[in-house]
């Protein structure tokens, strides 16, 4: 896949399907049930060290050019780098409570359930304003020279979700996005 913002388009499909596998999760904590806690953990791993750390990288510069270039975009370009922060800090603190529940420390229930919540309304939201409000500007606003430089902002390294690089702990996530969008999941990086 060359082109920059299908590419884009497809990081958030697949993180979208792994917050609703999340979701399931969740249900199952909810309901009494003992949740697949490797699931879940690999989930917020996957999304800390991918997300986190290249995909908002590079959608920070792309979203500082956007703004300069259009003045109207930019408080809700503003909002969206802070949220990559706050996405950070509520991944981090998801992460903490579920490897504390998973040792069988003494965390609530209810204190994983209310972080787990908060991370997957947050972060659809996020990538729903993101979908809606700011990838259909994109291509009008940014040229070959920026996409470079978006490309650059994060480390060079493939996606690890990806089936031909799969890391081997995340085969089971990418199995279920590849089926939960009907075998379409790919999006190589270039380096
Ligand atoms: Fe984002
Ligand atoms: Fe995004």
């Amino acid at each position: 896949m060359d082109d920059p913002l299908a590419r884009w388009h497809a990081e958030h499909l697949n993180f979208s399907a792994l917050l609703d596998l999340l979701e399931l999760q969740l249900a199952a904590f909810h309901a009494g049930d003992r949740p697949d806690y490797d699931v879940m953990v690999d989930i917020i791993q996957y999304l800390r060290s991918y997300s986190d750390l290249v995909h908002h990288p590079r959608e920070d510069v792309a979203f500082t050019r956007m703004a300069e270039r259009d003045a109207a975009l930019s408080p809700v370009l503003s909002r969206l780098m802070q949220e990559h922060r706050v996405i950070a800090w509520a991944g981090e603190a998801l992460l903490r409570r579920l490897e504390e529940s998973a040792s069988d420390a003494m965390v609530s229930r209810s204190e994983v359930e209310a972080a787990a919540a908060t991370y997957l309304v947050y972060y659809r939201h996020h990538l729903n304003t993101e979908e809606c409000e700011v990838l259909p500007k994109a291509r009008g606003l940014l040229g070959e020279d920026d996409w470079k430089a978006v490309v650059a902002a994060g480390p060079a390294i493939d996606d690890p979700l990806i089936a031909e690089v799969a890391e081997a702990r995340y085969r089971g996530l990418a199995d279920w996005v590849s089926k939960r969008r009907g075998g379409h999941y790919g999006a190589r990086h270039p380096t």
